[in-house]
């Protein structure tokens, strides 16, 4: 028997309203017991005074590349980058090589996490064979074998027959649809947010459009076919008004933004930086102010990373050959403790928007500390200043935005299943 004893945090579960200085005690993989003082001699303690214990952050959107871009980032370097940012969960895409269309390749992924992920890692499937947005995949079997959604995120399904066909499917056993929303002939020859920026820059432009559109017609199809669909990355101001209006018409939906588009713009690309390249790329400043606000108001339920590991031969050449993408596991939270330090959002409200509602969106274990339930739990030190040296991420990957940048707070530590998979040494 395992025991960890998480002693005087603030214990702060948003699912539960729980808000309380106090102890709680960990055995084998589940919450033992939680509140007041706890006595339990042979467990290894913790001193939690003065910080947050809080469920286990899960994170919607990443890409761990494995299989097939090993180079990148593997199931055991993303998840350990998982557990070094406080996260105890992550959803990841199918967009690996092979892509995961089929059982055999949803099994390879849970069975190499099994024995080497420190976070729980939960796969995507494809909505069509090879993202090819031609023939639909096996999601029953896909489900079976474990798939928590599907999705074809990194590119759209174009042909909205074929996607009105998906959602039905889908629909028909409750498996949530993770949309990439892309009007890709909108959006082709583009590089970066279409703007004074890209037009100063002589980039080919993305304009916002190209995101707002291809919303509003999933958002149409989630209707038409009582689907549950989820909009990955939300970039703009469209989009945030297109989520509300389909809301506010009942249409069974929710919505993901990530950190850099809450804090970065256009003008951040700066001289060519491809640091700051991603899908759906940095908008205006006015965008950013209103996906903030999205997310203020509950209209984007939560934040997830798309962390997008590439390695420098995809991001050290020319801005238009430049691979789109950004890691994000590793500065999520700290950059998101910023928007607390700035008054934005409540610390409750942000674990919320990072656990408690996440799980439910996808119907996962954790978002909650309760007796009996996982082990899942991040120690936070909201006031533990540190600097974000991408030399030090546990991603194999280094193409952060953020490098340089002094961010407020971070996870002290993090277990997971009642494993600790993370602890800064002070
Ligand atoms: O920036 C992005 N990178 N956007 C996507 O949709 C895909 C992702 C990737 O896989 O690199
Ligand atoms: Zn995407």
């Amino acid at each position: 028997m395992s025991r960890i004893l998480l002693k005087g945090g603030r214990l702060l579960c948003p699912a539960s309203g729980l808000d309380e200085t106090g102890d709680l005690l960990i055995q084998d993989q589940s919450i033992a017991q939680l509140g007041g003082e706890i006595q339990a001699e042979d467990a290894r303690v913790i001193p939690c005074a003065g910080l947050v214990v809080a469920p286990g952050l899960i994170d919607l959107h990443v890409h761990l590349r494995q299989p097939g871009h090993e180079y990148k980032e593997t199931i055991a370097s993303g998840s350990a980058a998982a557990a070094a940012g406080g996260f105890t969960a992550v959803c990841c895409m199918p967009n690996t090589d092979p892509v995961n269309d089929s059982r055999a390749v949803t099994d390879f992924i849970l069975e190499t996490a099994a024995k080497e992920a420190a976070a729980r890692v939960y796969p995507v499937g494809a909505i069509t064979m090879g993202l090819k947005g031609e023939a639909l995949t096996e999601m029953a079997e896909l489900r079976e074998a474990g798939c928590v959604a599907v999705s074809d995120d990194g590119r759209p399904v174009a042909d909205s027959r074929l996607m009105r066909r998906a959602l039905e499917y889908a629909a028909s056993f409750d498996l949530p649809v993770i949309c990439h929303s892309e009007d890709l002939k909108l959006a082709a020859g583009g590089h970066m947010h279409e703007g004074p920026t890209a037009t100063r820059l002589g980039l080919g432009g993305i304009p916002a459009q190209a995101e707002v559109l291809a919303i509003e017609r999933d958002l149409a199809l989630a209707g038409l076919s009582g689907a549950q669909v989820h909009i990955a990355h939300v970039s703009c101001a469209g989009s945030v008004e297109a989520v509300k209006r389909a809301k506010s018409q009942g249409v069974r939906c929710t919505a993901e933004t990530a950190p850099h588009y809450l804090t970065l713009c256009d003008q951040d690309v700066g001289d060519y930086d491809t640091h700051f390249k991603m899908n759906p790329p940095l908008r205006s400043a006015a965008d950013r102010q209103a996906v903030r606000q999205g997310l203020i108001q509950g209209v984007i339920d939560v934040v997830a990373t798309d962390h997008a590991p590439h390695s420098i031969l995809e991001k050290q050449v020319e801005f238009d050959q430049a691979a789109f993408g950004v890691v994000g596991l590793e500065t999520a939270l700290g950059v998101m403790l910023q928007l607390v330090e700035q008054g934005e959002l409540d610390l409750a409200g942000l674990i919320r928007r990072m656990s408690a509602i996440p799980a439910q969106i996808l119907g996962l274990a954790g978002g909650k500390l309760n007796p009996g339930g996982p082990a899942d739990v991040t120690v936070l030190a909201p006031e533990l200043a540190w600097k974000v040296e991408p030399e030090a991420f546990r991603s194999l990957s280094r193409n952060t935005p953020f490098a340089g940048w002094e961010l407020p707070g971070r996870a002290l530590a993090t277990i997971c299943g009642g494993r600790i998979t993370h602890l800064l040494e002070k």
